[in-house]
């Protein structure tokens, strides 16, 4: 592989590592001869990712990112960083009328305040190396074509993407890259939630709108790594949508 493209010494922070894509990304990141900083909430869950790492060397803090301690104390853990990787999310939905102040909040807590805080507390510590540093938030292909039930999970998708543009021209000075990344539904148990709370013809519909069809984690991993390396150092302020076709 061309030298661009590996992750070679790389310190790499991957939230949301416990399952789905998080997972997925720091296995391949790890394949990709990256360092790897792993986060997540459900400790088994996170130790499955760990033992899924190739090489040595990597690091597993398990953290609820809706707790501010947590959080402090995850930034304060982890060494200098080439790269983080956002990847934790919920998906909850609910027609606009039931909506209650707690959807709202929960939300936003983890999909929005938590990616956003991690970033300020991480900037504020310096923990973000200067050149060569790139950060990729995982968006959301909902934002443009969104779906019925999903008003809560498109909005925290559309903030997170409008705070991404706004940091990237803040961290452009200092060389440090900001980009997302907007996949469709790939196979997994965020697919599998939205199956349980919505109609099997949504499902279908969904289906149907990606002519290659569902995504693997691993085609979204991959997305991610290239963003992460060097091969895309002229790239910021992005949004690729990984959507099928
Ligand atoms: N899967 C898809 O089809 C798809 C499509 C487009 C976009 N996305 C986006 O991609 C991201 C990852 O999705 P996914 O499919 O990998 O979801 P997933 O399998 O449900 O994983 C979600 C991750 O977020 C973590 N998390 C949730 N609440 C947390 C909290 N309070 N503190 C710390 N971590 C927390 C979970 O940790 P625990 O396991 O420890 O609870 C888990 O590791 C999400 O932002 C999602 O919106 C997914």
């Amino acid at each position: 592989m061309l030298q661009e493209f590996q992750l070679t010494g790389k310190n790499i922070l991957v939230t949301g590592a416990s399952s789905g894509l998080g997972r997925q990304t720091a296995i391949q990141a790890s394949k990709d001869e990256a360092k790897l900083i792993i986060t997540g909430r459900n400790l088994s869950r996170l130790e499955e990712t760990f033992r899924q790492l190739e090489g040595d060397n990597h690091l597993m803090i398990p953290a609820d990112l809706t707790h501010e301690d947590e959080l402090n104390h995850l930034v304060d853990a982890v060494p200098p960083l080439n790269g983080v990787i956002f990847s934790t999310g919920v998906s909850i939905l609910k027609p606009v009328r039931f909506l209650e102040s707690a959807d709202i909040a929960e939300n936003f807590s983890i999909g929005f305040n938590a990616p956003v805080l991690l970033t300020s507390r991480l900037l504020a510590k310096k923990k973000l190396v200067s050149g060569n540093c790139s950060l990729v938030f995982i968006s959301s292909i909902s934002i443009k074509y969104p779906f019925v039930g999903g008003s809560m999970y498109v909005s925290v998708k559309a903030a997170l993407e409008g705070f991404a543009r706004v940091l990237a021209l803040e961290l452009a000075p200092k060389g440090i890259r900001v980009n997302c990344v907007a996949p469709a539904f790939v196979k997994g148990p965020m697919l599998e939630q939205t199956q349980e709370a919505t109609s099997e013809e949504t499902i279908q519909q969904i289906k149907a709108r990606q002519p290659l069809g569902l995504g693997d984690p691993v085609d979204v991993a991959n997305a991610i790594i290239f963003f992460l390396s060097d091969a895309s150092r002229w790239i910021t302020a992005t949004s690729l949508i990984l959507g099928g076709g």
